[in-house]
C-alpha cells in the first residue's frame, strides 16, 4: 500500500516536473533566445504594452507610480511588489494589469528576471 502511495506520487511529481519543462522549452522559443533575462532586452516591453496605459508618466486611472523606465520597474522588482501584483489572480486586490493576468510564460520570464537580480542589460 505504502509503495502504491509513493508511485503515485512520483508520477504527479514527474507529471508536474514535465509542464514546468515543457513552459520552459515555450519561454526560450519565444521570448529568451540567450543568456541572461534584461530590462532592455526583455522586460521593458512586456512593461509598455501592458501597464502604461496607466502606470505611464504622468499615471492615468489612479495609478500610484509610473512604470516608464529602469529604475521605477526595478524598485517594484526589488520592495517585492511587481512579482506579487503579476502572480494574483484576475479580479483579486491588487492584481496587475487589472483587466486580465498576463500570460503564465510572461510572468515567468518577469520573475526569473527578478530572480536574477532584475539587470538593466
Ligand atoms: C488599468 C490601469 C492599470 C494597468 C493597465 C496596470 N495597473 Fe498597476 N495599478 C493600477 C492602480 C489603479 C493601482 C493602485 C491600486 C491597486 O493596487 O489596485 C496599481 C498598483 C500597482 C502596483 C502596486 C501594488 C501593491 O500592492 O502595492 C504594482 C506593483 C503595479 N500596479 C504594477 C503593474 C504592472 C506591472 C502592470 C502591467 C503588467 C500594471 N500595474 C498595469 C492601475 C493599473
Amino acid at each position: 500500500m505504502k509503495r502504491n502511495v509513493k508511485f503515485m506520487l512520483s508520477l504527479l511529481v514527474l507529471t508536474l516536473m514535465s509542464c514546468t519543462s515543457d513552459s520552459e522549452d515555450d519561454l526560450m522559443e519565444t521570448e529568451e533566445p540567450n543568456g541572461p533575462v534584461t530590462y532592455n532586452a526583455n522586460i521593458r516591453a512586456i512593461i509598455n504594452s501592458n501597464c502604461l496605459n496607466c502606470h505611464s508618466d504622468p499615471t492615468r486611472n489612479g495609478a500610484p507610480f509610473s512604470l516608464t523606465n529602469f529604475q521605477q520597474v526595478s524598485t517594484r522588482a526589488d520592495n517585492g511588489s511587481l512579482s506579487r501584483a503579476i502572480n494574483k489572480q484576475t479580479g483579486e486586490a491588487g492584481a496587475m494589469p487589472p483587466g486580465g493576468r498576463l500570460p503564465q510564460t510572461t510572468i515567468d520570464l518577469i520573475d526569473q528576471w527578478i530572480d536574477e537580480g532584475f539587470l538593466e542589460q
